[in-house]
């Protein structure tokens, strides 16, 4: 019987089910660390990181180091051979040949997805650049769940840069799934959602969501506010990039708009979208919600490993 080899590249690769089994396995992680502290020991995971990261590298390393896996990899394409002109698919072909699984970032839209075709190991996609970034969405529903306790029936506000900002589009892809979510969209008219969002997504979903500019209007309607930075990385002219980036800063005023149980998000790295002040505020669960992340990767590798639930 073949053995279907399974990667990570799209929040969409796993079914609702699948995410639930994921996220309780996390959770049990999160509840019971030392039970999971050997259960890769042997294994490698390869980290390959053509664009700078902090947390989804290093909270995939310390997954791996949590599960009792070991980690090897690059931080940057200069510190690697595609500095030399190497391909994605021959650099897989011989990271294949050092690790057990890999996770990869890459500015192309679509490099992890020529990764898998020639990986003879799982890959998971850590971010490709203004497409999607599948474990920063894992990330956000393990918070939202273990915050709200479900994922379906909440209002949630997306804010900032919602056209090039690639934990949006994959965290709307995920949410579309469950029932009773609807969105209110929050942008200046330069960085709404793309068109295949819009029409793919939520459109052909029937899912409620409003477009907006103002974020004051907005606060007290959400369950879940997602701040994203403005990310200069993604423009082609710093003109543009300078007069966008501080439109929405999210500081204890607008706080006292909102409901006593809604939440702040943010993937982080945030830049000024939230003022510091905000950081004492119970609500806002940005720094909780990286450690989250760290649970959901190490119930990931395990998965995509095949790893069994110790007893
Ligand atoms: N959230 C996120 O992707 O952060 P890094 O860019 O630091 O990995």
């Amino acid at each position: 019987m073949e053995i279907i080899m399974r990667h990570l590249l799209n929040p969409l690769d796993f079914s609702t089910e699948e995410i639930d089994a994921l996220l309780d396995l996390a959770s049990d992680i999160e509840a019971n660390p030392t039970s999971y502290k050997t259960v890769c020991s042997g294994k490698k995971l390869a980290t390959l990181f053509y664009e700078p990261s902090t947390r989804t590298r290093l909270s995939f390393e310390s997954a791996m180091l949590n599960l009792g896996g070991s980690v090897l990899g690059f931080a940057s394409a200069d510190s690697s051979s595609a500095a030399k002109g190497e391909s994605v698919a021959d650099t897989i072909r011989v990271i294949s040949c050092f690790a057990d699984i890999c996770a990869i970032r890459h500015p192309k839209e679509g490099a992890p997805m020529v990764a898998a075709l020639h990986s003879s190991i799982p890959v998971i996609n850590a971010g490709d650049g203004g497409h999607q970034h599948p474990t920063q969405t894992l990330t956000d529903l393990m918070t939202i769940r273990s915050l709200k306790g479900r994922l379906s029936n909440l209002t949630v506000g997306l804010c900032g840069d919602l056209k090039f900002g690639r934990t949006v589009h994959s965290l709307i892809h995920a949410l579309a799934r469950y029932t009773g979510i609807r969105f209110i969209l929050i942008s200046p008219p330069e960085l709404k959602v793309p068109d295949y969002i819009r029409e793919d997504v939520l459109k052909a979903r029937r899912i409620e969501y409003r477009e907006v500019q103002n974020l004051d209007e907005a606060m007290p309607h959400l369950d879940i506010l997602y701040m994203t930075r403005v990310q200069r990385e993604r423009f082609f002219n710093e003109e543009d990039y300078i007069r966008m980036k501080d439109c929405y800063i999210l500081d204890r005023a607008k706080m006292k708009l909102a409901r006593e149980d809604m939440f702040v998000l943010h993937p982080l790295p945030r830049v000024n979208e939230i003022s510091t002040e905000v950081d004492d505020d119970p609500r806002a669960a940005y720094f909780r919600q990286v450690q989250y992340g760290v649970y959901v990767r190490m119930a990931l590798i395990m998965t995509l490993l095949e790893v069994e639930k110790p007893c």
